[in-house]
C-alpha cells in the first residue's frame, strides 16, 4: 500500500500520496494541493521543495555523497575521463570500448565552430566578461543550425544538437578568451583529446610550438569530471525550466551559463580567487576576514564556503584540495595564496559560526587555485565552470523532454494592492 501523508486545515483531512526514491528519500506529492484545499505552499529558494524526480544525479548533503548514474564521484574522478563521464550522464551507462571510440569520433569531427562566430565575437568590447560572451556564442548557435529550434524533432537530430553542443563548446571557450586577449583564435587539432585540444586553443600562439603538458590535461579532466552534474542546482533548475517551455537546447543551455555566472554560484570560483588576493594585499590576517564573514553588518561573505545542500564536506571540494597540492607540486608552483585557504579554512572548520551552520568548503573553494596554477585567467574560472558542467545541464534537458515533464510556471502569494477605481491624472 502507497504511503500517504495527512494534512488537516480548515476542518478538513487532504491525504497527499508520499513518493520514495531508490535512496529512500522521502518526499510528499503536493500536484492535487491546489485542487483539493486552495492551498498552495510558499517555499523561496526551493529550499524544501523538489522540482521534479531524477535518475541522473544522488547527493547526500549530511553525509557528503556524490554520484552520477551510481558511479561515486571518488570513482569517477579517479579512474573516468570527462568524455565517458560525459557519455555516462547524457546516455546513462559507461560506454564500452567501441562506443566510446565512436563518441570521441563523433565529438572530434564537430569541434570546429561556424567562421562568421568571428564577426559576433567582434562586436565586443575587448574587456567583456567572458561568461556573457560565451552564453551569446551558444545561443548563436540557433542561428547556424536552425534545424535545433525544434526540439520535438527526431531524437536523431536532437542528439546531433547534443553532441554538436559537446564538441563545440570548448573552441567558443577558447575563442571568447582570446577576444578577451586579443589574439588570433585557433583551430581545433583533431589529433588531441578533447581537454589538451581545449588548452592549445587557450595558450597556442602564432610561431611558437605548443606542447600539452600532460600533468595539466589531467588536472583539467579531473576538474571537468568534477563539476559535470550537481542534480537540481540553480542553473540546473534554469536549464530544466526553459526546457520546458519547448525551447532549444541551445537557447536552454545559454539560460543555463547565465544563471551560472551569479558570485552565489559557479561565479564564486572566481569571487574566492579574488578575495584571497584581497586577503593577501591586506596581509593575510584570516581571522580579520573571519570576523567580517560573520558579521551580519558585513556584507563580505567567505565565498567558496556554504553549500544549500552539503551539510557536510562537498566531496568535490576534497578531491580538489588533493590534486591542488599534487598538481603545484608537480608544477613546482608554490601559491601563496593557496597557504591562505588552508589557513581560512582551518580556522572556519574549528568556529561556532561555521560549526553551527555548518558552512564548509564547498567545489569553489580550492577550484581557482589550480585554474591559475594550469595558467587559465581569473575571468575564465566560471567558463570552466560551464564546460565541466555542459553534460549535466544537457542530461538533465533532455530527461525533462523524455519524461514529458510540463512547463514550468510556479504559483505565487499575492500581496499587493486590493482591487481600486482607476483615477483620473488630474484626480491623483
Ligand atoms: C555552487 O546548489 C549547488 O549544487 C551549487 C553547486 C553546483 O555544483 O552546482 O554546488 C555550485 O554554487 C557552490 C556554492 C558557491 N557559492 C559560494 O561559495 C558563495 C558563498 N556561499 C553562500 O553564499 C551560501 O552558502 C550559498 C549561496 C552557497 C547557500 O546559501 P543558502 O543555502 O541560501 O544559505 P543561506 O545564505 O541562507 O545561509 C545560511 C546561514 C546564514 O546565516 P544566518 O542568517 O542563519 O545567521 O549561513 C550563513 C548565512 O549568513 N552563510 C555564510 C556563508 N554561507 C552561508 N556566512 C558567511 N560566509 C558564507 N560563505
Amino acid at each position: 500500500m502507497s504511503e500517504k501523508a495527512e494534512l488537516k486545515i480548515d476542518g478538513k483531512i487532504i491525504e497527499l500520496p508520499v513518493i520514495t526514491g531508490s535512496e529512500n528519500e522521502k518526499a510528499i506529492d503536493i500536484s492535487a494541493l491546489r485542487a483539493s484545499s486552495g492551498y498552495i505552499t510558499l517555499d523561496p529558494g526551493f529550499k524544501n521543495t523538489g522540482s521534479t524526480s531524477s535518475g541522473i544525479t544522488f547527493l547526500d548533503g549530511e553525509k557528503g555523497i556524490l554520484r552520477y548514474r551510481g558511479y561515486s564521484i571518488e570513482e569517477l574522478a579517479e579512474k573516468a575521463t570527462f568524455l565517458e563521464v560525459s557519455y555516462l550522464l547524457i546516455y546513462g551507462e559507461l560506454p564500452n570500448k567501441a562506443t566510446l571510440e565512436s563518441y570521441r569520433k563523433e565529438i572530434t569531427h564537430h569541434t570546429l565552430i561556424h567562421e562568421d562566430i568571428k564577426n559576433i565575437l567582434e562586436g565586443f568590447p575587448s574587456n567583456s566578461h567572458p561568461m556573457g560572451v560565451l552564453s551569446s556564442l551558444v545561443s548563436s548557435l540557433t542561428a547556424f543550425y536552425p534545424e535545433s529550434l525544434d526540439p520535438n524533432r527526431s531524437a536523431a537530430e536532437v542528439d546531433l544538437s547534443i553532441k554538436r553542443l559537446i564538441a563545440k563548446m570548448p573552441t567558443m571557450a577558447a575563442w571568447a578568451y582570446k577576444n578577451e586577449i586579443g589574439h588570433p583564435a585557433n583551430y581545433p587539432d583533431n589529433k588531441l583529446d578533447y581537454c589538451s585540444n581545449f588548452l592549445k586553443m587557450m595558450f597556442a600562439v602564432p610561431s611558437e610550438e605548443y606542447e600539452v603538458d600532460p600533468v595539466i590535461a589531467n588536472a583539467l579532466d579531473k576538474l571537468l569530471i568534477l563539476h559535470a552534474d550537481h542534480e537540481q542546482n540553480c542553473s540546473t533548475a534554469t536549464v530544466r525550466v526553459v526546457g520546458s517551455s519547448h525551447a532549444s537546447l541551445y537557447a536552454s543551455i545559454a539560460a543555463g551559463i547565465s544563471a551560472l555566472w551569479g558570485p552565489l554560484h559557479g561565479g564564486a570560483n572566481q569571487a574566492v580567487i579574488e578575495m584571497l588576493e584581497a586577503i593577501k594585499a591586506d596581509g593575510g590576517d584570516v581571522n580579520k576576514y573571519m570576523a567580517k564573514a560573520k558579521d551580519k553588518n558585513d556584507p563580505f561573505r567567505l565565498m567558496g564556503f556554504g553549500h544549500r545542500v552539503y551539510k557536510n564536506f562537498d566531496p568535490r571540494a576534497k578531491i580538489i584540495k588533493k590534486a591542488a597540492d599534487d598538481v603545484l607540486e608537480k608544477l613546482g608552483i608554490n601559491d601563496p595564496v593557496l597557504e591562505i585557504a588552508k589557513g581560512l579554512e582551518e580556522v572556519a572548520l574549528k568556529d561556532p559560526y561555521f560549526v553551527e551552520r555548518k558552512l564548509y568548503p564547498n567545489v569553489d573553494f580550492y577550484s581557482g587555485i589550480i585554474y591559475r596554477a594550469i595558467g587559465i585567467p581569473t575571468s575564465m574560472f566560471t567558463v570552466m565552470f560551464a564546460l565541466g558542467r555542459l553534460p549535466g545541464w544537457i542530461a538533465q534537458w533532455k530527461e525533462m523532454r523524455e519524461n514529458k515533464e510540463p512547463i514550468g510556471r510556479p504559483r505565487q502569494v499575492y500581496t499587493g494592492n486590493n482591487h481600486r477605481p482607476f483615477q483620473e491624472v488630474d484626480n491623483r
